[in-house]
């Protein structure tokens, strides 16, 4: 994940923003550099590898401006050379970014056009381009940057800073964090408070959709729309702790929060964001094509991700995927096929029945896939293959970042498999890769419903039983609804398919039964339909996750909606999940339970 730290001040700033960088080097990184304004005009210094290249680099060639801009950068889109490290810079302005511009290609094609001359293969060149472009009509430093942020899309954070303004630092936020920090005469910009805690203790953590103008005075911040904001300076002992809550009140709405950035992190680990195709970060110990069956075991919410994987596996690589939950196959005496795949799903890689089914299939002959956070874990060490969800350290009990990490891996996985399996073509791949390159920039959309979810959360506080219902992909999701809510505020909450609802839970519906129904408009949205307008006969509160034709379409009495943004319906899955979660933790908010600590669980079940 690439770290992004800025200085505006007095004196050169070139050390203390390397020195700051070190502190980022945890979030993991492949090459880095540093701009300032060396009398009035941009000079860059980018080195491939550790921070001690780039050491030494400035060693040579010191910087001495009194304003710039670090980064320590994680490859996604082009190789991890020095060509494509940032900065990137025009003779007017250069630019550090974490996350992806998923329009970069359209962006690129119309600056082309215009004249633009583009030198890396980096998504990020395109934001300095753009602003360059503003600039070029006249407008000013920050009136370019407010231009040109409205016309990017995806999850990111940015900073900048131009040629001829030794006073001047912009910062921006979508979906990626950012903070500033406060000094004496000086201000600083970081991915978070580590990277500032040599600094300063007092940040302003920048809300999503947030840019800030800084100068060594002080900072101006603004919202979405350009209007000026207020935002609060907290205290922060960022300097003791390698993992701190940033400005939420919990770490599970901290981890809600982070998922933009660590699903990008995650997939650009096993795609290639510039062809649009899926590379696999290791050798696989089998040939997907000699396959003819796959095994997925887990426990919990792992095994919910696992759940919708299998229809990912079934649809895109066309095999068939047997799925239960850990602690019930390790003691079936399953038969499997000699050279099958078993793929265990584990955010912590201990859970002790997870573990037991791994040990089984492997005494029956599989291959062992793990998809797992931790990656020193004995499910890890244990397995042949370890596809790694970059999440970072999962704090709060109730897994949620874990989650959606775990569907990204499973995504690209699936298909991968496919194309090597020869059952979708490079097209299909390329479609299928470029719906999975939005994810980051829906889920950071999804953010916008908090404070109607929020309210929302007041009335389902008072519910004793609330239903969660969902088809294809959002039918796991239902059940990992159900999961969350019932986990953290201890209302009890069921999970069906839509389609079941006539053979059984329907008798429970009456005016207090909150139902929620997770549909987009898709392929199966009709069917669903039919079980709201069931619903509805028998005056439940149905609670639509959905988009805007879902709403528009459906002419059922929705009690409340809750409009997600339109997407394909593949990976819906993934961007759902956040409103899915957010509704859980504010009802637990308001119920005032504890929240990262629920009574009775424990977050790695190390037990039978
Ligand atoms: C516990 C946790 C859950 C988690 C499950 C499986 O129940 O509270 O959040 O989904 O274990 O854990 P694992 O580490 O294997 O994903």
């Amino acid at each position: 994940m690439c770290g992004i730290v800025g200085i505006v001040g007095a004196s050169p700033v070139a050390e203390q923003i390397v020195e700051s960088l070190r502190r980022l080097e945890y979030r993991g990184y492949d090459s880095a550099g540093v701009a300032t304004l060396e009398n009035g005009r941009l000079t860059r210094v980018r080195a491939e590898g550790k921070l001690k290249n780039l050491a030494a680099k400035l060693q040579e060639h010191p910087l001495k401006g009194a304003v710039g801009i670090g980064h320590t950068r994680w490859a996604t889109h082009g190789r991890p050379t020095e060509n494509n490290a940032h900065p990137h810079a025009t003779d007017r302005v250069a630019v550090v970014h974490n996350g992806i511009i998923e329009n970069f290609r359209e962006l690129r094609e119309e600056l082309t056009a215009r004249g633009h001359v583009f030198k890396t293969e980096t998504d990020t060149e395109v934001v300095a381009h753009l602003v360059t472009d503003e600039m070029q009509k006249g407008h000013s430093a920050r009136d370019a940057v407010a231009a040109a942020l409205p016309r990017l899309r995806g999850a990111f954070a940015l900073a900048f800073i131009f040629n001829g303004e030794p006073d001047l630092l912009i910062g921006a936020r979508q979906g990626a964090p950012l903070a500033v920090g406060w000094g004496e005469g000086e201000m600083y910009l970081g991915s978070d408070a580590l990277a500032l805690a040599p600094f300063t203790n007092t940040i302003t953590y920048l809300d999503d959709g947030d840019w800030v103008v800084l100068t060594p005075k002080g900072a101006q911040f603004f919202d979405a729309s350009g209007l000026p904001a207020r935002r609060a300076k907290v205290q922060t002992q960022a300097s003791a702790f390698l993992v701190d809550k940033g400005n939420h009140r919990h770490f599970m709405a901290k981890e809600i929060h982070e998922q933009p950035e660590v699903v990008g992190r995650t997939l650009a680990h096993y795609l290639d964001m510039s062809s649009g195709a899926v590379r696999l970060p290791f050798e696989l110990p089998f040939d997907p094509k000699t396959l003819t069956r796959i095994t997925i075991s887990a426990c919990g919410t792992a095994y919910y991700a696992g759940l919708i994987a299998k229809y990912w596996f079934e649809r895109y690589a066309r095999l068939p995927v047997e799925i239960d939950v850990a602690s019930e196959f390790r003691y079936r005496d399953a038969p499997m096929v000699d050279g099958g795949l078993m793929i265990v799903v584990s955010q912590s890689g201990e859970t002790a029945d997870t573990l037991a089914a791994l040990r089984y299939a492997k005494e029956q002959g599989q291959h062992i896939l793990s998809v797992v956070n931790v990656q020193t874990s004995t499910i890890a060490r244990e397995s042949d293959v370890v596809a790694a969800t970059l999440a970072g350290p999962e704090i709060g009990v109730a897994s949620t970042k874990a989650f959606t990490c775990q569907l990204a891996v499973l995504a690209c996985l699936a298909v991968g498999f496919g194309s090597a399996r020869g059952a979708l073509d490079a097209t299909r791949e390329a479609e299928l890769v470029a719906d999975l390159i939005s994810m980051p920039g829906l889920m950071a959309e999804a953010f916008k419903r908090e404070p109607q979810i929020e309210a929302l959360a007041r009335d389902l506080a008072k519910a004793k039983d609330v239903l969660y219902l969902g088809r294809g992909t959002n039918y796991p999701l239902a059940l990992e609804g159900a999961l969350k809510l019932k986990e953290i505020s201890y209302i009890h909450a069921e999970g069906y398919a839509a389609g079941e609802l006539k053979h059984g839970p329907i008798a429970l519906i009456d005016e207090a039964m909150p139902v929620i129904v997770l549909a987009p408009f898709d392929a199966v949205f009709e069917k669903t339909v039919s079980n709201m307008q069931e619903v509805a006969a028998r005056g439940g509160k149905i609670v639509l996750i959905g988009d805007a034709r879902a709403k528009h379409e459906s002419a059922v009495p929705f009690f409340a909606t809750i409009a997600m943004p339109d997407m394909a319906p593949d990976f819906a899955a993934i961007p759902y999940a956040v409103p899915v979660q957010m509704l859980a933790y504010h009802t637990a908010v308001v119920m005032g339970k504890d929240v990262d600590q629920p009574r009775n669980l424990a977050k790695s079940v190390t037990v039978e």
